[in-house]
């Protein structure tokens, strides 16, 4: 099979260095990827929102399979662009994508399936968001209801705080046109966990639990970001509570999108809080989570391709999936200044002794290929994940690798999974 992987950070290189390992695979084609993709098959100087050369690409070379890793081309509809010239698609279309790009039509059809998640009001006015917040003494959360890259989200435990960011959002225009509208909800406490599940329009396949580190600081402090570090199996998320959360979730969420006339296929993400009340909602993602997907992909055993096809032929409920019972642990090395203003350009050392570590992946996502040189070329730069016995063991050998990895500038959390330990 030829396949088309389209997307160019952490998750791409994961996904790219899963998909190699089937036996299915002829071709690799990863557009436009990054140095660490170039080791599982052919980079492509294709931007990955650039829907239309993406397809007229993959027509050209009669691709089999595409893969889109990230956000933006999915919602810029980018599997039905795949599909209007008869090549399968792996993610939902540009109409369900609408699920994470969205986040107004997500609390619809969460509202419409009773799916539990926080109280909220969706605004277009900044002056009626003024209204309703300070009416409210309880903390909020402020959200741009479309795309931001992970950083639309202000928790405010103060009225005038959340007036703020409203106003930074709506009338500041700090995330552009995804903050026209502005979901404002309830703040929920509890500890976070990613629910990643294969879908196929009807069938659901769940994943190993894992969690993600939001915040820029150790102990989840500071600036949201894209994500720090996350780990795989989240324990906090038992047998008992995933069944919860697939019955109240995951099901009524497929049901619900069909219903609406908008069917799901690809990768469902929920990212949970796990709240005294039960498990709640906080966001859909649509598509495989960055940095999740490098714990959940280093323990995964099975062929990543069939399993793909599967779900683009509606057949998911053939799939047999196994997972190593070993904990996975992945540490961002991001560069100074990152989620604001950073340089790039800075020549990364280490990164082979460090892939040399045994069940250590270096995973590319922010970087660059100059002359001999790996250089950075992103906030996210690396991810660095490990196996370990035991999440403890994980986390010093993901940090084994990291402290033999250096560039100028370069920043880690020190505290990756310590939420585990405890
Ligand atoms: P989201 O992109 O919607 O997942 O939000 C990003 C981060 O903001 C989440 O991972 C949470 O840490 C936090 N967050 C979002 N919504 C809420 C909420 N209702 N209550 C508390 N924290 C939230
Ligand atoms: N790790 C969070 C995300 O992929 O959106």
């Amino acid at each position: 099979m030829k396949v088309l992987l389209v997307g160019g950070g952490g998750r791409e290189h994961a996904l790219a260095w899963k998909l190699s390992q089937s036996d299915k695979l002829d071709h690799l084609y990863i557009a436009p990827g990054n140095p660490g993709t170039a080791d599982y098959g052919t980079n492509v100087d294709i931007a990955d929102t650039d829907v239309a050369g993406l397809a007229a690409f993959a027509q050209a070379r009669k691709i089999d399979l595409a893969v889109i890793g990230p956000e933006d081309p999915l919602a810029a509809g980018a599997v039905d662009a795949f599909e209007a010239v008869g090549i399968r698609a792996f993610g939902p279309s540009g109409a369900a994508a609408q699920l994470e790009a969205d986040k107004a039509f997500a609390k619809q059809i969460m509202r419409a399936n009773s799916i539990p998640t926080a109280e909220s009001r969706t605004f277009t006015s900044f002056e009626d968001a003024k209204a309703y917040i300070a009416s409210r003494d309880e903390a909020v959360v402020v959200k741009a209801a479309g795309l931001a890259k992970g950083k639309g989200v202000f928790v405010c435990d103060e009225p005038s705080e959340a007036i703020l960011a409203a106003e930074r959002i709506m009338v500041d225009g700090m995330f552009g046109d995804a903050g026209k509208t502005v979901v404002v909800e309830d703040k929920l406490l509890g500890q976070e966990a990613s629910i990643l599940a294969f879908v196929d329009g009807r069938n659901i396949y769940v994943m190993e639990s894992a969690q993600d580190h939001k915040p820029i600081g150790d102990g989840d402090t500071g600036d949201n970001t894209g994500g720090m570090g996350a780990y795989s199996p989240a324990p906090i998320v038992t047998d008992k509570l995933m069944a919860q959360i697939v019955r109240e979730v995951l099901v009524p969420t497929v049901d619900g999108m069909n219903r609406n006339d908008t069917p799901y296929k690809g990768v469902l993400y929920a990212g949970m809080m796990l709240t005294q009340g039960g498990p709640r909602v906080l966001e859909f993602n649509v598509r495989f989570g960055d940095p999740e997907t490098q714990p959940i992909l280093m323990r995964m055993k099975g062929d990543l391709l069939e399993v793909m096809w599967a779900v683009c032929e509606g057949k998911l409920d053939r799939v047999n999936l196994a997972w190593d019972k070993r904990p996975a642990v992945c540490v961002v090395m991001a560069s100074g200044g990152y989620p604001g203003a950073y340089e790039k350009g800075k020549v990364i050392r280490g990164l082979d002794e460090a892939g040399k570590l045994k069940d250590v992946m270096v995973f590319h996502a922010g970087t660059a290929r100059n002359g001999d040189d790996i250089v950075t070329n992103g906030g996210r730069v690396l991810g660095v994940t490990a196996l370990g016995e035991t999440i403890a063991a994980a986390k010093a050998s993901a940090y084994e690798a990291v402290d033999m990895i250096s560039f100028d500038g370069a920043y880690c959390r020190r505290d990756i999974a310590d939420k585990a330990l405890k």
